[in-house]
């Protein structure tokens, strides 16, 4: 019994880690830290990098993977081709085009997806990947990104949800439950198209729409009663979800509350509770299952994983106190530890897919 890698997909994932990266720098840039700069662009790159080059790569890639559809792999090369050139071509259009042309491809992928199997997940991840080719095709026509964000936001909140569905089909929701989600969708996806019109009004109704997501979470999803499983990597899996939903409610909260804003603190708070709260812990929840589906490497649970975890949570609600409350060095330091507990969770993730490697070579001399 041998594990067979799959080695396809790693060059493309290792593209999509490096906008990563990039995305983090920028990030550094963006809170105030004075480092150095490779190209003059990248802060201003920093959306795009995470969404487009890191994030949409990342998600097409696990879907060509289960899909074994080789033409698909055009997305994710369409999308690393795309943040390259971004950052290396500035003041034409090549660069937010190919990135374009990759969300388009990402409507391909989940068209091909809601044909194969009509359901309220495949629906609602559907609609996410038309959000993302909407967000990108105004920010190509000229649109500013805080007009913008909230496509990405509905995005990565769809697809986030609509795969949780999927995967919460043990504890399937009944059929009135999922016409509450539908419902609760609907209000959210009204909210991101009245951006269009009216910002404000858009911006509070999209915020209302995601804490009712997150509330709709709390009987429906699995994660919230396996908070004490007694199989250690599900609890843990468990407490990053519900975890992450938490925050999706408080950013709702926040743009209900403030609503729209274009740069600032309050832009900062509203947007990273999705991005790193939820967005991220989600990651961190998923990537015991990502990683396995991506490479056919299982990944070995540690009790070090609660390190990244809790960090990312606890230097998250540093920022967002110092976002709040106008102290410019607390945010700082809640950024920058943000990034640290991403890289401890990198680091931990490649050291247990290489430690998962190492004990198949024992396994396979043993033997
Ligand atoms: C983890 C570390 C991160 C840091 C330190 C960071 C930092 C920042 C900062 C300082 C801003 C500007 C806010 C302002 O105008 O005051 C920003 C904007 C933004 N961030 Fe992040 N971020 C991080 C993670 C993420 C992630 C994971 C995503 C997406 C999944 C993301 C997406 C965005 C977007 C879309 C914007 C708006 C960009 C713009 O207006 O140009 N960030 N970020």
């Amino acid at each position: 019994m041998s594990m067979k890698i799959n080695r396809t997909p790693i060059p493309f994932l290792a593209l999509s880690l490096l906008a990563f990266i990039f995305a983090l720098w920028a990030g550094l840039l963006r809170l105030g830290w004075q480092i150095p700069t490779p190209v003059s662009s990248l802060a201003m790159l920093h959306g795009p990098l995470m969404i487009s080059g890191f994030l949409g790569a990342l998600i097409a890639l696990e879907r060509v993977v289960a899909l074994k559809i080789r033409w698909m792999y055009g997305v994710p090369l369409l999308a690393a081709t795309g943040w390259l050139v971004s950052l290396l071509v500035q003041n034409q259009p090549f660069g937010p085009i190919l990135l374009t042309a990759a969300s388009l491809g990402g409507v391909v992928i989940l068209g091909h997806i809601v044909r194969r199997e009509f359901a309220l997940h495949a629906v609602v991840m559907f609609l996410g990947s038309l959000a993302w080719l909407l967000g990108n095709i105004l920010w190509l026509t000229g649109s500013a990104i805080f007009q913008v964000v909230f496509w990405w936001q509905a995005f990565l909140i769809l697809t986030i949800c609509g795969e949780r569905l999927e995967l919460n089909r043990v504890l399937k929701p009944s059929r009135r439950q999922q016409n509450i989600f539908a419902a609760v969708a609907f209000v959210f996806i009204a909210g991101v198209i009245v951006t269009l019109f009216n910002l404000q009004l858009g911006t509070r109704l999209s915020g209302l729409g995601m804490l009712a997501l997150a509330v709709w979470s709390v009987p429906n999803d699995i994660a919230w009663r396996n908070l004490r499983h007694r199989l250690p990597l599900t609890r843990y899996i468990a407490w990053c979800l519900a975890l992450g939903f938490l925050w999706m409610g408080t950013g709702g909260a926040i743009n209900l509350v403030y609503g729209a804003q274009a740069a600032g603190p309050r832009y900062d708070a509203a947007l990273h509770a999705v991005f790193v709260g939820f967005v991220i812990s989600m990651i961190f929840g998923h990537a015991p299952i990502i990683f396995p589906a991506l490479l056919g490497v299982p990944i070995n649970f540690q009790k070090s994983f609660y390190i990244h975890l809790t960090l990312l949570h606890i230097s998250l609600a540093l920022r967002l106190a110092g976002d709040l409350a106008n102290q410019f060095t607390v945010r700082m330091w809640g950024g920058l530890l943000n990034e640290v507990a991403i890289l401890l969770f990198l680091g931990m993730t490649i050291y247990s897919v290489s430690r998962s490697l190492k004990q198949d070579s024992v396994f396979k001399h043993t033997f």
